[in-house]
């Protein structure tokens, strides 16, 4: 889960990267520009089989930890300890998983799949960035955006530091620092993916 997951964190780094380009408010331009890039690059295409492997292993090996987590006590507690052993969210990775992964169907059903079929019936590729404009004009899409961006924070939350714990990286002397890091990075990257609809969608770029 380890492996799977530092590669799904490097996939949000570019992914949010590219995404951001948005926010030039160039009418889209630079965005395009580098979204043609990765969708017309042979080597991206090939990771792109890749990253869709990593993620059906990466909910595979949680169902299954989740899984054998269950099987191991056959009598369920009758007092939950609550947060005083562990933080609701460290304990509630398969929950938030699975609200990500509805999210994801969502959005891949939205842009990734209608851009692939367009390419590949000979249309080429979708505009983008006037797929998002068009999309984020709706409240309730913008509101599913928001939900699954704050979904991600709290998987990230425990999701980036928990990577580094399993390799072994987490060492007492590293371990502050990559908490601090893990935090960062579960509020930096799904607030900078929020802003992208709640930008569209309230006029801020156009
Ligand atoms: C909230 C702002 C976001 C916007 C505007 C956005 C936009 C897009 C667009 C336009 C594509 C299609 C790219 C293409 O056809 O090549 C895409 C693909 C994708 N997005 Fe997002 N995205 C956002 C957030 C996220 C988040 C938070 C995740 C993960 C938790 C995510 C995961 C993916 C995946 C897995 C793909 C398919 C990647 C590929 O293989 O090309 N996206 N996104």
């Amino acid at each position: 889960m380890s492996l799977t997951g530092i590669f799904l964190i490097l996939f949000l780094v570019v992914h949010c990267y590219i995404n951001a380009q948005i926010f030039w408010n160039d009418g889209g331009h630079k965005f395009e520009e580098a979204a043609h890039f990765m969708g017309t690059n042979f080597i991206i295409r090939t990771v792109e089989i890749g990253l869709t492997a990593f993620l059906l292993l990466h909910i595979i090996q949680g169902l299954n930890l989740w899984l054998s987590n269950r099987s191991k006590r056959s009598v369920r507690y009758t007092v939950s300890a609550g947060n005083q052993t562990s933080a609701w969210y460290r304990r509630s990775m398969g929950v938030l998983g699975s609200l990500l992964l509805i999210f994801l169907v969502i959005h891949t059903a939205k842009f990734w799949i209608p851009n692939r079929a367009s390419q590949i019936s000979g249309n080429g590729e979708l505009p983008l960035y006037h797929l998002m404009k068009d999309e984020f004009q709706y409240g309730w899409v913008v509101i599913v955006y928001i939900i699954g961006c704050i979904t991600l924070s709290w998987h990230l939350v425990h999701g980036f530091w928990s990577s580094f714990q399993t390799l072994g990286l987490a060492t007492h002397r590293y371990k502050y620092l990559i908490n601090g890091i893990g935090i960062a990075f579960a509020i930096i990257v799904p607030l900078v993916f929020a802003l992208m609809p709640l930008a569209f969608y309230f006029h801020w770029i156009d």
